[in-house]
């Protein structure tokens, strides 16, 4: 019975959607059923992030309003076994949609996939709520930033009052010097700042970038700093929960001292 893990963060631009990419094709390099599905009606982009924008042709939205078969609508990434996209309409058309609908896709997808991965909307209103309907898990997305941090404890309760019980939190864009100086907040102020478990960080890397403008989730460069990190952030995202193994520990902090000597 697959699992899913919905990916949000309240505040817009932190990462969501490439932090959505490059667990999925972990997962998938490690050999699990993977689909992932882009819930942000309207401003899709996971198709672009995972370069398969040319083979859209149904999307979630039609799936379900009945439009078409759930099998329709699951766009094969060829670099994988088995990773799958359901894309996002380019149109805002969510109004037929009821989170029972996500609801009834998500048990749907959970017989064939291990893992569905769901990239939520910015923002804690309808989308939110859809992109939430079925999820098991919920991984925050936030920025060292104090308005993107305000915004993910936000969310955080939010998830909780949904019934979602198991939630961690991700901090992206991470610039160790700016942390080291205190010119952005620290792990710790953001742990203290949020209920759930840090699942790990990200450093902020101009190649996260670039790969995700080419439609190249990064991971599929090994043996990189970056392939390490997402690796140990895909261990606790599939990790048991109450395993004890969803939460980093102080190894994040001397990865982030290592970093620093590294620049
Ligand atoms: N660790 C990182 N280092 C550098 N750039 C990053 C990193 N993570 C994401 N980005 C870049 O930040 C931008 C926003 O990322 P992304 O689209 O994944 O955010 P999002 O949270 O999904 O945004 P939205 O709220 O609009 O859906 C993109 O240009 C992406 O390539
Ligand atoms: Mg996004």
């Amino acid at each position: 019975m697959g699992k899913v893990i919905t990916i949000a963060s309240g505040k817009g631009g932190t990462g969501k959607t490439v932090f959505t990419a490059n667990i999925g094709a972990m997962l998938a390099l490690r050999g699990y059923k993977v689909v992932l599905v882009d819930m942000d009606m309207g401003l899709r982009n996971l198709d672009l992030c995972m370069g398969l924008e040319n083979k859209v042709i149904y999307d979630v939205s039609d799936i379900l309003t009945g439009m078409c078969r759930v099998r329709q609508a699951l766009i094969r990434d060829k670099r994988f076994d088995c990773l799958y996209l359901i894309s996002s309409p380019q149109h805002r058309d969510d109004g037929e949609i009821t989170p029972l609908h996500m609801k009834v896709l998500c048990d749907i997808l959970r017989d064939r996939f291990d893992y569905i991965l769901i990239d939520a909307p910015s923002g804690v209103d309808n989308g939110l709520m859809l992109a939430a309907a079925g999820a098991d898990r919920a991984v925050i997305v936030t920025v060292p930033e104090y308005t993107a941090i305000r915004d993910a404890d936000v969310l955080d309760k939010l998830l909780g009052d949904l019934g979602i019980e198991d939630r961690m939190y991700v901090v992206n864009k991470v610039k160790a010097e700016l942390m080291t100086a205190g010119l952005a907040p620290g792990l710790h102020e953001i742990s203290d700042m949020l209920r759930s478990n840090l699942a790990g960080i990200i450093q902020y890397d101009d190649n996260i970038l670039i790969a995700a403008n080419n439609g190249v989730p990064i991971v599929f460069k090994k043996d990189t700093y970056i392939y390490e990190n997402f690796s140990r952030i895909a261990d606790r995202v599939i990790s048991e929960p109450g395993s004890g193994d969803g939460e980093a520990e102080g190894e994040e902090d001397e990865q982030f001292s290592t970093k620093i000597s590294e620049r």
